[in-house]
């Protein structure tokens, strides 16, 4: 079997704690001969300013850059929130997102059936609720120059630029597209046009390139409607397409819809590589207590054998071993505060689904 090679950024907080219990997936997979994959750590974000003074090294994003995919626990720390920005720990991840050039954010927002009663929604409005979002990530104010702090008029003024180009919409409409041929054919684009010119540019192009694909249903929507349509009706959509900052803002909101942030993977993609990553941040306040959900890094593990190590019936299993262990009823404190297993027990009950399954 060929080697694949991955690296793990653990982060900061809550992270090292979620990936002991992919590493554990990791290391059932390699023993039983179902994967070869060989994985090495390196750091980012606040994990890698106390040892190197930098959010990423360089040496870290090569590695990461020659690795086959990257799985990547979370960043951030109270502790640096008050540096200057390319000291903060975010700026490790924006930094290795560009450096990957992972332009394809892949958000599913999907329901467990036996959590439909957790939502903050009423169970019929979210019941085989399945959406995708696919958000820009290289891109908009998260990156556009110029940028910074000035003077005006004798009083500090902070600013950013929103910005897209056609090429950089283009390229996400493609994978928009794509995903919704292997889905319903109906693409919801998110966009501030009756406001921002960045975002009529947005609609322009968007409309340009899907004239070519008059089977898909496409509909643009105003970011904030698309707020108030998501809690109000989830189920009306399918494929989001959206850029940087609203994706960023839209997909914590709809992860509510599913009962807790703490069970959606994501996804970011290129060209050439993939970067696994749960959508939920690094938790200070919950760190350390051994009562994290692990599922959103479990579940981004099987998007990593989705997208990128061509492993789908792993994927697939490690789905079915979640949703088992949910349905038998073991909940983390995230989903029920009084009667719950601690996060290396959840690890502890998916893997031992997996090895039923496997
Ligand atoms: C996310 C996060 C990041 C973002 C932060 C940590 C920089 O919120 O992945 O959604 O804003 O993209
Ligand atoms: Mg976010």
């Amino acid at each position: 079997m060929n080697k694949q090679s991955i690296v793990i950024f653990p982060g900061d907080e809550i992270g090292p704690e979620i990936t002991t219990e992919a590493i554990k997936i990791i290391d059932f997979f390699n023993e039983s001969k179902l994967t070869n994959i060989s994985y090495d750590f390196a750091d980012i974000g606040g994990a890698a300013l106390d040892k190197y003074n930098t959010p990423i090294t360089a040496d870290a994003l090569e590695k990461a850059k020659k690795s086959d995919a990257v799985l990547l626990a979370s960043v951030g720390t109270p502790k640096y929130d008050n540096n200057v920005r390319d000291q903060k720990p975010e700026y490790g991840l924006l930094t290795l997102r560009k450096y990957l050039n992972l332009f394809i954010n892949i958000r599913p927002i999907f329901v467990f059936n036996s959590l439909s009663s957790y939502s903050s929604l009423k169970p019929e409005l979210i019941n085989d609720l399945d959406i995708v979002i696919i958000r820009e990530l290289i891109g908009d104010v998260y990156f556009g120059e110029p940028r910074g702090f000035k003077d005006v008029g004798g009083e500090r003024v902070g600013y950013n630029t929103m910005l897209y180009s056609e090429s950089e919409v283009k390229r996400i409409t493609q994978f928009a597209i794509e995903t919704a041929n292997k889905r319903k054919k109906q693409i919801t684009s998110v966009d501030k046009a009756n406001v921002l010119e960045c975002s009529q540019l947005w609609r322009q192009t968007v409309d340009r390139i899907m004239s070519q694909h008059q089977d898909i249903n496409l509909q643009h929507i105003y970011v904030d409607n698309a707020a108030m349509q998501i809690i109000k009706n989830p189920k009306q959509f399918d494929v989001i397409l959206t850029p940087n900052l609203f994706g960023d803002i839209l997909s914590d909101a709809a992860s509510m819809l599913t009962g807790s942030i703490g069970l959606l993977p994501s996804a970011s993609l290129s060209d050439s590589i993939g970067m696994f990553e749960p959508i939920h941040g690094s938790a200070p306040d919950i760190a350390g207590q051994g009562i994290v959900n692990p599922l959103a890094m479990i579940l981004s593990l099987a998007m990593m054998f989705e997208y990128t190590l061509e492993k789908p019936e792993l994927s697939k299993i490690i789905k079915q071993a979640v949703n088992d262990v949910l349905n038998e009823g073991y909940f983390t404190k995230d989903l029920s505060s009084n009667d719950f297993v601690t996060t290396s027990e959840m690890g502890d009950k998916v893997l031992d689904k997996l090895k039923q399954l496997c």
